[in-house]
């Protein structure tokens, strides 16, 4: 069984942008950011679902934007108030076969921000395999600021090696059992560590996850300079 369904958070409002419309949603060449991250998931082949996870206010907007683009592999759910809810709420969309509405349950989940339209087959199946065969995969960056912690006055407290860290980026991949194991157990406050995904799975279910280095195009829109350089790589090489 190698089956491999897409989680796609993007219910949160791209504060950083300071537009008033979220990210995801502006338009280039009269498709919304959001619609090319989606096909290029929808265009490979051994991809069978994408859950699409979006706020309540942006949900008419996303019902119009798969029938105006014919996305045929995508079922929106409702976000959370955090990308971390935002993408149990995802996960929860596949389940056991009685329950009418729910997907079928895939071997390994890819979760990917619906921020970052660039993603390539390639990558994707690296990810894929090694989700399936450690638990749990993550793509890496190197970093490309060295990263210093202060103290509360504003002075430098210390600061990191910058060539022995890595960013964490987007894709990632689970054997669903895992991941959804790890979300069910974790509380949703009091977290030591954070949010991310490949701790969470360590922390919970003992699954230490395989990280690849991917391509800098997996990088995520997040000001509005991003949205710029977006634009013209769309216009480059999407449209
Ligand atoms: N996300 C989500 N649910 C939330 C918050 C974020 O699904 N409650 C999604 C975003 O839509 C995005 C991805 O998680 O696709 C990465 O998050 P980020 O870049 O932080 O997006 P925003 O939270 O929208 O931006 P900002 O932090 O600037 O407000
Ligand atoms: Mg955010």
């Amino acid at each position: 069984d190698f089956t491999v369904a897409v989680v796609l958070p993007a219910g949160g409002s791209g504060e950083r942008t300071g537009l008033s419309t979220p990210k995801q949603f502006c338009t280039f060449l009269n498709r919304p950011l959001i619609s090319y991250t989606i096909q290029a998931f929808e265009r490979i082949a051994w991809i069978e679902n994408i859950v699409v996870v979006i706020a309540k206010d942006s949900i008419d907007l996303m019902v119009n934007i798969i029938q105006q683009f014919g996305h045929k592999k995508v079922k929106v759910v409702l976000g959370g108030s955090t990308r971390h809810r935002s993408i149990f709420n995802g996960l929860q969309a596949f389940g056991e076969s009685e329950e009418e509405s729910a997907l079928k349950k895939p071997k390994v989940v890819i979760i990917h921000d619906a921020v970052r339209p660039f993603v390539e087959e390639d990558f994707l199946l690296k990810i894929a395999i090694a989700a399936k065969q450690q638990g749990a995969s993550g793509a890496i960056r190197p970093l490309v600021s060295t990263v210093i912690a202060t103290t509360s006055e504003g002075y430098l407290d210390h600061s990191l090696e910058r060539a022995k860290y890595r960013a964490s980026e987007m894709p990632q991949g689970f054997l669903y059992d895992v991941i959804h194991q790890a979300y069910v157990q974790c509380s949703e406050t009091d977290f030591e560590f954070g949010t991310e995904c490949l701790h969470l799975v360590l922390q919970y279910c003992g699954t230490n996850a395989r990280l690849i280095e991917g391509p800098h195009t997996l990088w995520k829109v997040t000001y509005k300079k991003d949205l710029l350089a977006a634009e013209s790589i769309i216009k480059e090489t999407l449209a």
